[in-house]
């Protein structure tokens, strides 16, 4: 029942009159007796760090997500014509690939079953396959573990190509979607090997800073090919094959990310818009104490939960490391040039979390809890890691000599830092509770994103 505002000042009248005591009265006997109800404490401390609902992305033109739904499952975008942007960031596995490490060129199969082939050239892709879900989100505006990719149509867009970087992009993750078709290791494919149909690899021979010559060559893969004539004519109408480029082809890919991986429909997401009733008990509790004392907050802000920000948490060194700092991996600090940005990387959102496992830029660990308890004590976590929960091929590069260890520990984050007692093990369980109403039911089943058949006619499995 909806009260006028004059019906409720003569409710307050009346009640006035019945007790003697006034309304403001009443209120301020009731809080001094009843202390405030979570519900107040929490959206106290929401309204505090300015965390509200999240404006979903606008919602793409039907035609242009057609084209990208089929491009981000087809393999003929790849050197080899062998695997495709779902190898990776597999729909049924929370958009990315249960690995610790992702693979890409010499190996075969999908998600955590993926693994090299014996006859062939095989390299890790340095780092952890992030999961694409509300990446189309306005702010969302540096991408990559280290942040290498970014930028808006207003700034600019800055990435790995350099001054080759096309500008005509409507957001960061359209930007990036013409990135990962250009590293052999990944999607383009290692000198002199052929394709997946025995034919010779045009790609193959070329450098992975050959940008722009490997984007023309991907754009003919599709231009090319009759099955994709009808849905560039419906997605660019107007626009001559001769004038398509990479650019039409991230805007595509991109435009399907965004439409299919937005995922805003979390029980916190219908706290923020109003529902008390959508967290439980136990998850309020947890949130008071991730927007509070745990101090999550200072880097998982917003209601993303990340600052798009670089910080070091000293993760545990396991892993191929990246670059020629490997076995270690700098991070940050290798895009900067900035030896305190070593080791930093940019806070995961936190959305989600419960479909990303494993856990960290190197995928360090393998559960949720443990990625956590990590933050509350890293010395301790480093000294006391347990390499057994990784891929045994990584598991074997693990160092903690005292050195690695010091040098892990020597830019770390002075926000890491609970206020006052450790926390106790029913308030590790709330921040967990917290965590899993992160989760967007409907990500749970993606299989209504996949396509039935590819115009290529290549085949969706591996
Ligand atoms: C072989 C596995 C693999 C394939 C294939 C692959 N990716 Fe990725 N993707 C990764 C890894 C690993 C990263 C993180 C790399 C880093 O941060 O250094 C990543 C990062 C991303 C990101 C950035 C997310 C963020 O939050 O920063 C996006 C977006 C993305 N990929 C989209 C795509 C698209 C689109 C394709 C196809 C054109 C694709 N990927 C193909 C493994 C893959
Ligand atoms: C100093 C900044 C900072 C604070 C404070 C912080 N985190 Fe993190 N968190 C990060 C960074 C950075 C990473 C990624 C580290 C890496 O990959 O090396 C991360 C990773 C995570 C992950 C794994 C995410 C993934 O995709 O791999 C979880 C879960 C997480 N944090 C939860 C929390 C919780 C809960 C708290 C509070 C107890 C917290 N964090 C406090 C910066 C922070």
């Amino acid at each position: 029942m909806m009260l006028t505002l004059s019906q409720i000042i003569t409710a307050g009248r009346q009640l006035t009159l019945l007790t003697g005591l006034s309304l403001s009265s009443l209120n301020a006997f009731a809080s001094e007796h009843n202390p405030q109800s979570l519900d107040q404490k929490l959206r106290m401390k929401l309204a505090h760090h300015n965390i509200t609902q999240v404006i979903p992305p606008p919602p793409q033109p039907p035609a242009l997500v057609a084209l990208g739904r089929n491009l981000f499952f087809e393999k003929e975008i790849s050197g080899r014509r062998n695997i495709s942007c779902s190898t990776c960031h597999n729909p049924l596995l929370g958009s990315a690939d249960g690995q610790s490490q992702s693979r890409g060129q010499g190996a075969s199969g999908l998600g955590p079953a993926r693994r090299q082939k014996a006859d062939e050239y095989f390299q890790f892709l340095p780092r952890n396959t992030p999961s694409l879900w509300n990446r189309g989100v306005n702010q969302w505006t540096t991408m990559f573990w280290d942040g290498r990719l970014g930028g808006t149509p207003e700034t600019g867009f800055f990435s790995p190509a350099g001054a080759d970087t096309p500008q005509n992009f409507s957001s960061a993750l359209a930007a990036f979607t013409i990135i990962p078709v250009t590293p052999d290791e990944e999607m383009r494919g290692f000198p002199g090997q052929l394709d997946s149909f025995g034919q010779v690899n045009e790609m193959s021979e070329l450098a992975n800073d050959d940008f722009v010559q490997i984007w023309e060559l991907v754009t003919a893969r599709v231009t090319d090919h009759d099955g994709y004539n009808e849905l560039l004519a419906d997605a660019f109408p107007g626009v001559p094959e001769s004038e398509l480029d990479i650019s039409h082809i991230g805007e595509a890919i991109g435009a399907f990310m965004s439409e299919e991986f937005t995922a805003l429909n979390s029980p916190f997401d219908r706290y923020l818009k109003g529902n008390s009733k959508a967290l439980s008990k136990r998850a309020k509790r947890g949130a008071l104490l991730f927007y509070g004392r745990a101090n999550c907050v200072n880097c998982h802000s917003g209601a993303l939960q990340t600052d798009l920000d670089f910080h070091n948490i000293a993760a545990p060194q396991v892993g191929t490391g990246r670059g020629d700092a490997a076995p270690l991996d700098l991070g940050r600090g290798a895009i900067t040039e900035n030896p305190a940005d070593n080791f930093k990387f940019r806070t995961p959102s936190l959305r989600n979390i419960e479909l990303e496992a494993p856990y960290f830029h190197n995928g360090a660990f393998a559960k949720l809890p443990d990625a956590l308890r990590h933050h509350l004590d890293p010395q301790n976590s480093l000294a006391n890691y347990d390499a057994s929960q990784i891929e045994p091929e990584l598991a074997g590069m693990f160092v903690n000599d005292d050195d690695t260890i010091n040098t892990l520990l020597s830019t770390i984050s002075p926000e890491l830092a609970i206020s006052g007692a450790p926390l106790s093990k029913r308030e590790i369980n709330q921040l967990l509770a917290f965590l899993s109403a992160l989760t967007d039911p409907e990500s749970l089943n993606k299989l209504n994103v996949v396509p039935d058949k590819l115009p290529s006619g290549l085949t969706l499995a591996d």
